[in-house]
């Protein structure tokens, strides 16, 4: 069975944005959505971890119970995932409070580990997020999904905001965490270059459809312009 089974999904705001949208990811898959701006990824992010809902449409979630905990997403913009008031330590330190009913002194070295995971260390603990770099707070949000051990995580352009030198350094991280085979990611880029690093499967869309799904393989013969185009892009980008 899937871990996600997405039917027949539709979202209109004033116009239509998604229309039909069907596809499954399996336990454990690292799948990519693909598409230019506009096409409706962010959206579709957004209807998958339940931050909005589909104007028609099902969502078939194997653990229908704890969906806040098993679905976790990573922002594009890595501000969206903090609140200005509230320093790394506390951010951190939620999730193990909330899922592991831990006390701050139990949580410390634990939280400690996981910033030298992520390439951070525990001098950014009493900062505020817009005390940190882009990067820094990106790797923080990746910590804590780390932490809440997630069985899906939504990457949603998580390096499209930063610098070359600290995509690259991201991308590492997150590969990493692919070797992880218990959780499943969706990966969502416009690139397919970064795409094809980590997933084995591609779905494309193009004006809130897909018009394309299957390996890196099966688009390479894909007669469709847009893919093709995205190609093209990943082979200058690669
Ligand atoms: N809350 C909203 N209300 C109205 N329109 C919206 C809303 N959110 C998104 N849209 C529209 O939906 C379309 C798809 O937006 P979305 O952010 O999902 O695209 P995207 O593929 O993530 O683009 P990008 O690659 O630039 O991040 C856009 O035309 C956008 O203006
Ligand atoms: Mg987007």
């Amino acid at each position: 069975m899937a871990l996600l089974e997405v039917k027949n999904v539709f979202k209109s705001y004033e116009r239509e944005i998604l229309h039909d949208l069907n596809f499954c990811v399996q336990k454990g898959e690292v799948i990519g959505i693909i598409g230019e701006s506009g096409c409706g990824k962010s959206t579709l992010a957004r209807i998958l971890c339940h931050i909005e809902k589909p104007t028609h449409g099902d969502l078939l979630f194997e653990n229908q119970k704890n969906i806040t905990r098993e679905i976790q997403m990573i922002f594009q913009n890595p501000i969206e995932s903090f609140s200005p008031r509230m320093k790394i330590r506390q951010f951190l330190y939620e999730p193990y409070h909330y899922y592991e009913h831990l006390n701050k002194k139990e949580a410390l070295p634990l939280i400690i580990k996981m910033l030298y995971q992520v390439g951070m260390d525990e001098t950014c603990l009493d900062k505020y997020p817009h005390e940190l770099s882009g990067g820094q707070l990106q790797r923080i949000a990746i910590a804590r999904a780390l932490i809440v051990k997630p069985t899906l995580l939504i990457c949603d352009e998580i390096t499209s905001s930063l610098d070359q030198i600290v995509q690259d350094d991201i991308v590492c991280l997150l590969k990493q965490f692919v070797q992880n085979k218990d959780t499943s990611i969706l990966f969502i880029s416009h690139d397919l270059s970064l795409v094809q690093q980590f997933c084995k499967r591609v779905i494309v869309l193009k004006d809130g459809k897909i018009i394309e799904k299957g390996t890196i393989q099966q688009l390479y013969k894909s007669e469709n312009e847009v893919v093709q185009n995205l190609l093209k892009a990943a082979y200058l980008n690669g």
